[in-house]
């Protein structure tokens, strides 16, 4: 842990920040307020997110921040929360609103890098990257075979988006380069002027690679369960970029290890980093560290609209980008 001023005697509002982020971002914080910053090596526990936000103002925090009810009710200074992440199921919004502590994520710059990652990750799964990667590095491949380790090709085939937010548009965007059509699923929060094109078992039972794209709320907790599971086609593809929970990974194992469909394809976990134990051994899935937004452009840009929203709410300006409880 750094504290930056100690001293007490700095007027300033004071901010929390709960892991390193770029210099030359923290600078701007270090600049407009009295920071104290965490950088320990696990994630803040609530007992401790309680007892550093004593007399904060702002809090800067990721996505492993449990920024709960009683978190927010112990911080009476509080007046802003700014999450580097777009996603932000750590947080009760509902319950900041009604303290009037006003909560922001970080949309839009993490956009490109998502796609660019669910794309990385459909290519994988469909045609067994890990797989080989995994068979070449113990040394057991015997050499090239006309029937060796065939995936499936994506031209000609249908890519089904659950969530039709900024994240799902650009992974469709992307579609046509490799020759799938992309469809989308109906969502309980459109407008009847902005009609889905499938319904969510149309896209189920006809989609070739499934891509989450939708947050985690409690409708979309589990949304992809055992009965979704089985109504995929057995060539299908699953690939969750989004949140783990909107996935039941007991269901996905299993319908893996059935062969009740072809492969999946996970960033995201139940309770990361844990990973369910039935997952691990399984050929036909690729897993990958929660990286959707992890480049280095991203991963800037991400920190310096949390450091521009929580600069913007401290100085009585507008925050950049507000959310509201879902
Ligand atoms: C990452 O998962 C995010 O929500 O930004």
């Amino acid at each position: 842990m750094v504290t930056a001023n100690p001293t007490g005697t700095d007027s300033r509002p004071r901010v929390l920040l709960t892991r390193r982020i770029p210099a030359s971002v923290q600078s701007k914080l270090e600049a407009g307020c009295n920071l104290e910053l965490y950088d320990g090596p696990s994630p803040l526990t609530s007992d401790e997110l309680v007892r550093r936000l004593r007399g904060k103002h702002g809090l800067v925090c990721v996505l492993t921040d449990p920024v709960t009810a009683d978190v927010l009710g112990a911080a009476n200074d509080l007046r802003v929360v700014a999450n580097i992440a777009v996603g932000y199921d750590n947080i009760d919004v509902a319950s900041a609103h009604s303290r009037g502590i006003v909560v922001t994520n970080t949309p839009d710059v993490l956009t490109e890098s998502t796609a660019e990652l669910t794309w990385a990750l459909i290519l994988a799964v469909t045609r067994r990257i890990g797989e080989g990667e995994r068979l070449v590095r113990r040394g057991g491949w015997q050499g090239w075979a006309l029937d060796f380790m065939l995936g499936m090709e994506l031209r000609g085939k249908q890519l089904g988006i659950i969530g039709r937010g900024r994240i799902g548009r650009a992974v469709a965007a992307r579609a046509s380069a490799f020759g799938m059509t992309a469809v989308f699923a109906a969502r309980e929060s459109r407008s009847s002027s902005d009609p889905p094109e499938l319904s969510f078992d149309e896209l189920l039972v006809s989609s070739d690679v499934i891509s989450i794209h939708t947050p985690l709320t409690a409708s979309t907790r589990h949304l992809i369960d055992r009965r979704a599971l089985a109504r995929m086609k057995r060539s299908a593809f699953l690939v969750n970029t989004a949140r783990g929970p909107v996935v039941d990974e007991e269901a996905l194992a299993w319908a893996l290890k059935e062969h009740l469909i072809a492969g999946a394809a996970l960033d995201v976990y139940e309770r990361e980093p844990e990973v369910f134990a039935g997952l691990l051994d399984l050929e036909n899935v690729v897993l990958a560290p929660h990286l959707g937004s992890a480049t280095r452009e991203t991963r800037t840009a991400m920190a310096d609209l949390a450091v521009s929203n929580v600069l913007a709410v401290l100085q009585g300006r507008p925050a950049l980008t507000p959310v509201s409880p879902r």
